[in-house]
């Protein structure tokens, strides 16, 4: 009997757990003293006796039939979730490999929450990763802006400046494997426009040759067929802006004509290509109104669609883009579309029905606030690093300077920011509205210059939130009546 790792199944080992992810099935699970019974797994086919044979000779005690049982008992589920194959023969294994397609009723690939387990194996929910992460900070994701060019000019954008600057490739490789040597496992391709790179399908290659997921944000006006096939061989994935269905007034956040069409072109070329693409709609004052147009768009393209509404200042602390993003009464109205539609979010602006799951005061003010410096790090054109998408204002070391461990463990920028908690913030620790905020370091800096100080314009908005969401709580409370 033949087994193997599924084409789209990641693992990595975290002392003594091991994450598996499988990105077809949305498998994502935590095993804790299971790393013998995985180690010998790839993807390349091995016959299951010789996979037993090497457990056992790391276990030196255990009977043989104890280690193959335990085995057994591990993989099955795994197996059925078809994270893991087998089959007599390499045919038969290929045969099963799971595969992403919108030809099925729901194409998106849905979260798996089942906690499977064994008799010596504990398996847990992968969100125990966080707390682990939280006492270990492990680099777990990456986000590289390749280049500060681009190819539109949104009026709401965080980019201070569009230099043609690029991330040499070898540069760019350099850093790829220090990530993966630190159990990295998702990377992210931005910018700017990350397809302006000559070497974009060079690079999405070089993510997977190093076992780790490739996405790419883009807004697709220039995704050739040849960047198509290369994420196809990359397993790769795709969030795209669509700011709405008026070609006239996507190009009017654009600033860039005939862009609307570029980017439904493309957008339409992945889905033919079974790409698993995301469509992200951020709502600003020209294109709001349009929004459920676009979340319709995806969904009759089967796509996975979310919106927001959450615009920051720019990198440099320039605000001159805020006059873009909704005024308060506009961002009144969306909430309670939102709210009352359940529509998906980019944010924390959450469903009524969690409510009863908030922190107390204690708890909030010990968590950490976002995964900036505790599993996520970002790399810009220049060669800086920085905390997290949009907080270029923080630097903390430079790629052309600094091994990235030493970025991640040394620098005193890095520690800074992974030591900050809810306690760091002053205002928010004593704030009736914070469990209807997303308390954001990126955020205060870029408007206000102080990332522990909150602009006034997202605390109106939390404040507005509050109140929607209990308006929604009391209208569910009288309809149970
Ligand atoms: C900076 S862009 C880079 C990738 C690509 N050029 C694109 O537009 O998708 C990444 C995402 O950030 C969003 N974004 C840009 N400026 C923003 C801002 N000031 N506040 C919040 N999101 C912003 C964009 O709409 C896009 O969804
Ligand atoms: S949001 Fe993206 S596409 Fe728009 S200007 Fe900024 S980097 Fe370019
Ligand atoms: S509303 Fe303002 S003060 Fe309150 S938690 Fe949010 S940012 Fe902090």
């Amino acid at each position: 009997m033949l087994m193997r790792l599924a084409r789209q199944t990641y693992i990595r080992q975290y002392d003594e757990f091991t994450y598996l992810f499988g990105k077809v099935t949305a498998f994502d699970q935590v095993f804790r003293s299971a790393e013998p019974f995985f180690a010998h797994l790839s993807r390349q086919p091995k016959e299951r006796e010789v996979i037993v044979d090497e457990i056992v000779s790391d276990y030196a005690d255990a009977p043989r039939e104890v280690v193959e049982k335990d085995f057994d008992e591990l993989l099955s589920p795994l197996i059925e979730k078809k994270v893991i194959l087998v089959g007599e023969s390499v045919a038969q294994l290929d045969a099963q490999e799971p595969f992403f397609t919108y030809d099925c009723d729901d194409p998106k690939t849905a979260k798996d929450e089942r906690v499977l387990s064994s008799s010596e194996v504990e398996a847990l929910p992968a969100t125990l990763l966080d707390k682990y992460f939280a006492e270990h900070p492990t680099l777990f994701e990456m986000q590289l802006d390749i280049t500060q060019a681009c190819t539109e000019r949104c009026r709401h954008c965080y980019v201070p400046e569009y230099n043609p600057i690029f991330l040499p490739y070898d540069k760019i490789c350099n850093v790829l494997d220090e990530f993966r040597e630190m159990g990295g496992i998702h990377v992210s391709l931005s910018g700017g426009e990350c397809m302006m790179h000559k070497n974009i399908i060079k690079i999405i290659k070089a993510i997977r040759e190093r076992d780790c997921t490739v996405a790419c944000l883009s807004n697709l006006t220039i995704c050739t067929d040849e960047i198509i096939d290369a994420l196809v061989e990359a397993d790769g994935t795709v969030q795209v802006s669509l700011y709405s269905m008026s070609p006239a007034i996507h190009d009017e956040v654009t600033r860039r004509k005939g862009s609307w069409l570029e980017t439904m072109d493309s957008i339409l070329r992945l889905r033919a290509a079974q790409i698993p693409v995301r469509i992200s709609c951020p709502c600003l004052r020209i294109n709001y109104k349009g929004y459920p147009e676009v979340m319709k768009f995806a969904e009759s393209l089967k796509m996975d669609a979310q919106t927001d509404f959450i615009i920051m200042g720019k990198q440099d602390c320039d605000t001159s883009n805020l006059c873009n993003r909704l005024n308060l009464d506009e961002t009144r109205i969306l909430l309670q579309d939102v709210i009352l539609k359940a529509v998906p979010m980019n944010s924390e602006y959450f469903s009524p029905g969690k409510k009863g799951q908030m922190l107390s005061a204690e708890e909030w003010r010990k968590r950490k606030v976002c995964g900036a410096c505790v599993n996520s790090l970002c790399l810009n054109a220049t060669g800086d690093y920085y905390p997290c998408p949009g907080f270029a204002g923080v630097v903390l070391g430079n790629c052309y300077k600094n091994c990235l461990r030493d970025v991640w463990f040394n620098s005193e920028a890095t520690k800074r920011i992974r030591a900050v908690t809810g306690d760091s913030f002053d205002k928010c620790v004593k704030c009736m509205d914070r469990d209807y905020c997303s308390v954001c370091m990126c955020r205060n800096f870029n408007e206000t210059g102080d990332m522990y100080k909150p602009a006034e314009h997202f605390c109106k908005v939390a404040a507005i939130n509050h109140e929607v969401v209990d308006e929604k709580q009391r209208q569910m409370s009288v309809m149970k009546m």
